[in-house]
């Protein structure tokens, strides 16, 4: 593959684009990444610098490149139980949640859910702690700004490595092995 240089002047173009757009403030720093996850696109092209390449993202009004461009620079590091001390944290605030609600009514935001493993965490966590878990109105909402791993986070598919670490339990009760 060949790679294109991204000079300044054309990080600097798509930093503005990008934040008014989407609101993604891109530090200096960032700039070896957009070049980084870009390039292979700008080959895919047949585009030879990040200049046309900004000139074909803002002229595509469909939004379909803009969104491209989101998934590619995002990084969706996560996985089942992601920072345990979180959970943990989580488990010692249960007791106390659950005696402030009036209703037993639950609405949790996973507003960064890449892949989906986080929101799913928080119903695997909510079935095995909630003693009365049934009783419950839980609702779950799960947004990210890549339509890339929204798109799996949707399937609810998972390779059997991503739940290597759970519990037997937990396997059995909130995961199929898929059919072929
Ligand atoms: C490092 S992942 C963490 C995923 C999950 N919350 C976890 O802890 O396992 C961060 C996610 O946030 C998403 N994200 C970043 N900025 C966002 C924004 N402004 N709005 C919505 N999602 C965003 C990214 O696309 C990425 O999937």
């Amino acid at each position: 593959m060949h790679e294109i240089e991204l000079r300044p002047e054309e990080f600097a173009l798509f930093r503005k684009y990008i934040y008014e757009k989407v609101g993604i403030s891109l530090s200096d720093q960032k700039s070896t990444l957009v070049k980084g996850r870009l390039n292979k696109r700008l080959n895919h092209l047949g585009l030879k610098s990040f200049r046309d390449y900004y000139d074909y993202l803002v002229s595509d009004l469909s939004g379909e490149e803009l969104s491209f461009f989101v998934s590619a620079i995002s990084t969706n590091v996560t996985s089942f139980f992601r920072e345990g001390a979180q959970w943990k944290w989580l488990e010692s605030y249960l007791p106390a949640l659950v005696a402030s609600k009036r209703e037993k009514k639950l609405r949790i935001w996973s507003a960064g859910c890449s892949s989906g493993e986080e929101p799913y965490t928080i119903l695997m966590f909510l079935q095995h702690h909630l003693s009365d878990f049934e009783k419950w109105d839980i609702k779950i909402l799960a947004t990210d700004i890549s339509s890339k791993v929204l798109t799996h986070a949707m399937q609810g598919a998972y390779e059997p490595k991503a739940v290597e670490g759970l519990s037997k339990e937990i396997i059995a009760r909130s995961f199929e092995a898929k059919k072929t």
